[in-house]
């Protein structure tokens, strides 16, 4: 028994600051720090289940990193990014929680040819999306979107009835090295991308666990909107977000997943 446990499928669980990876960790039994270089890992076990949460710091190239690491270390059962967005859809609150049907690149894109002196507006822009490995064409295939897994998307949404502090919707979250503010800008990345919130991490995540064959998926909390002045962010929300993904992991080992 216990040497068939040794070899569970552990799942990984990112966020990029404490405050999105501690209330996991505090919930956790036995506990070992296995950091990479300077980047905390923790593995250990919740509701029994092997678990390991990868505190990757801000942004893209961090949260891929750390992904192809621990997918190499630990040969994860799952992948999940969370943590705190800010919102593009005005339907969205502060505590509302995003489930990432598909994730977008939102720096992936190619401007039309402007001669010099023309300007070069933000949205004069055609998609251009970015490399992953399909499996099933045998090839890296240049993708707008990636997809969730629908095992874990499937869990999450039974866990949807127990999180009570907003609403939990599900579709479109993009990712990019960066913050807007300019409510145009946030209004244009809603229709052009279709995305209900931004965030730095979830789509390089996904790149790299579809070129790897890792279910994944991302879940996000809304902790600021431009559009309803909800500005600066409200780290409340990081335990909230990680209080849910405890919710939809139970939901997830509870089917036989792991
Ligand atoms: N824009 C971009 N990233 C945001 N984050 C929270 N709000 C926003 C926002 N409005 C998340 C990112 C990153 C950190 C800044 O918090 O994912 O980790």
């Amino acid at each position: 028994m216990k040497e068939q446990k040794a070899q569970e499928q552990p799942v990984v669980v990112q966020g990029a600051m404490s405050v999105e990876t501690a209330e996991l960790i505090g919930a956790m039994t036995e506990t070992a720090e296995e950091p990479w270089g300077p980047w905390r890992i923790v593995r250990g076990r919740l509701f029994g289940h092997p678990l390991v949460i990868s505190e990757t710091q801000w942004g893209m190239a961090n949260a891929a990193a750390l992904a192809a690491i621990a997918i190499e270390r630990y040969h994860p059962a799952a992948l999940i990014s969370q943590g705190t967005a800010g919102a593009h859809d005005d339907a969205l609150n502060v505590y509302d929680i995003v489930l990432g049907a598909q994730t977008v690149n939102e720096s992936a894109w190619q401007s039309h040819y402007r001669p010099a002196g023309a300007g070069a507006p933000y949205d004069d822009l055609k998609k251009l999306g970015v490399f992953a490995w399909d499996a099933e064409k045998g090839e890296f295939t240049q993708e707008v979107e990636h997809a969730a897994d629908a095992g874990l998307l499937a869990a999450a949404r039974r866990a949807v009835p127990r999180y009570t502090r907003g609403k939990v919707v599900e579709g479109v979250i993009g990712t990019c090295d960066s913050w807007n503010c300019a409510i145009d800008r946030v209004k244009f990345l809603r229709t052009f991308y279709g995305s209900l919130c931004e965030e730095m991490e979830g789509d390089a995540v996904a790149q790299i666990c579809q070129s790897l064959g890792v279910p994944f998926l991302t879940i996000r909390i809304i902790s600021n909107s431009i559009l309803h002045n909800q500005d600066p962010w409200d780290l409340g929300t990081g335990p909230a977000c990680q209080g849910f993904v405890m919710e939809v992991l139970k939901e997830w080992w509870a089917r036989g997943e792991a």
